[in-house]
């Protein structure tokens, strides 16, 4: 497909959103998902608060110190494949800022910070036999200490998407049940270097993701379109090796490192379009449990959602398909998985509206998303300052925790990600639609926590503003702001910087005057910030004059006097 041709697709997809919302208008009453009121309250003691990153998309130095090439190296140096041809080539230069960095959790008073390990980093082939890059560890082991020194506490995930190449052009990467075992090593490896420090492991970070982007629309590393079976041999094979180094922990170290691992999924909340039509109360049901279900059912219950075999069998069958393309685990296989999560991390950005739509499943056009048998809507009243995708809708957050509850009896969890983007175009740091997204979207995790659901912490997505996969630096996620035209990567607070470490100190919602006023101050000071910002072609330029001008004209100087003193001493003679 080309640019022109997925605009296309795009373009045709927001009409057909809006032509059904607008029908779906009519029968159905908007306001009877109920938003509910604000609730003031405070998190439970203990309650932790983070931000996130991850390797690719923020540590740069991609060919620094012996580091190996990942997927997404090869991948973002195609031309084509991202927007504007970026890359993550140094990104924010993250690898050579850890004290920086860190001084910014510390300004938010951060309990918590999630990071990943990048897996070529410190094995380059991702073959531990090959060779194990010293320098890659070291780099690890500074993050984490100075993290432990500044009483952070670091929260690690070991595949946040950047498969070593080697895996990818040998293997097939996650096509092939090899990688069970090299990512077991890897994580071994993890456990064995930094699991006296680390205690909170994330194994695979979104797996859907890597699932449906990478393997079925090849929107994402390795950019493979493996329609119909791609996605779900991948997510197969993931789900095998996560529980391998689940078991791997479970056997080997936590009797003395004591830690706890689990799985960060992300899935959006889907809601029925007509909450009393049952069609659509199925088909939204559905909708979650293709989503999180696929990869949590297992996990907690030993094999993949029924509604997930129905569909898929079915559709399989109907293409002349002796077996199903959903792949299937054996009796052993269920309760190896079974179980194999001692928290479950939460990733967590929107909502759609959900329609039972039937797709006919003719030759070659099965897919991923025509198994499903659903269309997702949007209001168009939703707010959506950044990323086309991302509607804010704090309802949705609520729900899909209190499903999660119902559904794996209530799991520990950790939110993962939750955040929100706002479009390069804009260089204003006093981002107060993304205020006004942390505080509804906290806020009905707290109710959610009223609920009873067993939330733990919160991870505020991102700390800073990063390479955003196949849309490069074009979607600003950061609580930080970073200038990436400067080639020092400079950070610059937004305002919601101020407004989060407030929720952060006052660990909740204290009470309407004092939250009003949180806003009130927010904004105040980040127009200082934008000053800041503005200025900084001033920086640029200064470092021209430091760098450039000053030898260049001091390199003429020394020139000019020899010639000179030759000059004096010809004369002389
Ligand atoms: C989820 C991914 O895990 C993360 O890397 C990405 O930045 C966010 N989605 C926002 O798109």
């Amino acid at each position: 497909e080309t640019e022109t041709q997925r605009h296309g697709d795009r373009e045709t997809c927001h009409v057909l959103v809006l032509v059904l919302c607008l029908s779906a208008a009519e029968d159905f009453d908007w306001t009877k998902n109920d938003r509910g009121s604000f609730y003031y309250g405070t998190f439970p003691a203990g309650f932790s608060w983070g931000a996130g990153s991850s390797a690719y998309q923020t540590e740069g130095a991609w060919d620094q110190d012996g580091k190996g090439l990942s997927i997404w190296d090869v991948f973002s140096h195609r031309k084509g494949k991202i927007l504007q041809n970026d890359t993550g080539d140094s990104s924010c230069q993250g690898y050579y800022k850890i004290k920086e960095d860190i001084s910014l959790m510390k300004e938010l008073k951060l309990d918590h910070y999630r990071f990943s390990i990048s897996w070529p980093r410190i094995m380059p082939t991702g073959i531990k036999s090959d060779h194990v890059n010293e320098k890659g560890i070291k780099y690890y082991d500074e993050l984490i200490d100075n993290l432990l020194e500044n009483k952070i506490t670091p929260i690690a995930t070991l595949y946040h998407w950047d498969l070593p190449q080697v895996l990818q052009e040998k293997y097939g990467g996650w096509q092939n049940i090899s990688m069970v075992n090299y990512f077991n090593e890897f994580a071994n490896l993890c456990f064995e270097r930094f699991g006296n420090r680390v205690k909170y492991w994330i194994t695979l970070n979104n797996p859907w993701s890597v699932a449906v982007e990478g393997y079925e629309t090849g929107e994402h590393a390795p950019g493979l379109k493996l329609r119909g079976t791609g996605a779900y041999r991948a997510a197969h094979h993931m789900i095998k090796a996560h529980a391998k180094v689940w078991h791997t922990y479970d056997t080997k170290w936590r009797g003395q490192q004591k830690g706890l691992v689990g799985i960060s999924l992300s899935g959006d909340w889907g809601e029925p379009v007509d909450i009393s039509n049952q069609k659509d109360i199925e088909a939204a049901e559905r909708y979650v449990q293709f989503y999180i279900g696929w990869f949590a059912t297992p996990i907690f219950h030993g094999d993949y959602p029924q509604v997930m075999k129905d569909f898929i069998g079915r559709k399989s069958a109907q293409q002349g398909l002796g077996t199903s393309r959903l792949p299937t685990f054996s009796s052993q296989e269920k309760s190896y998985v079974k179980g194999t999560c001692d928290f479950l991390g939460i990733g967590h950005f929107t909502t759609r509206y959900i329609t039972q739509k039937n797709y006919q499943s003719g030759h070659g056009s099965s897919s991923y998303f025509t198994d499903r048998d659903l269309a997702e809507l949007v209001d168009p009243r939703w707010p959506d300052p950044g990323s086309e995708w991302l509607y804010s809708v704090p309802w949705g957050f609520r729900r899909l925790l209190n499903f999660v509850k119902a559904q794996y009896r209530n799991p520990m969890i950790y939110v993962t990600e939750n955040g929100v983007s706002e479009k390069i175009t804009c260089t204003e740091l006093c981002d107060d639609w993304r205020i006004q997204y942390y505080k509804d979207y906290t806020n009905e995790m707290l109710k959610a926590i009223k609920d009873g659901v067993n939330v733990r912490g919160y991870t505020a997505w991102s700390l800073l503003d990063k390479f955003e996969w196949d849309e490069g630096y074009s979607e600003r996620f950061g609580l930080y702001y970073v200038d990436f035209r400067n080639k020092n990567k400079p950070r610059y607070p937004k305002a919601s910087v101020q407004y989060y470490k407030r929720i952060i100190s006052s660990n909740g919602f204290p009470n309407q005057r004092e939250v009003e006023n949180w806003k009130r101050k927010a904004t105040e000071t980040c127009s200082s910030s934008n000053q800041l910002l503005a200025a900084d072609p001033l920086t640029s330029h200064m470092e021209m004059v430091t760098e450039v001008v000053v030898p260049t004209v001091c390199t003429l100087c020394i020139l000019l006097s020899a010639v000179f003193l030759m000059f004096l001493l010809r004369r002389h003679n």
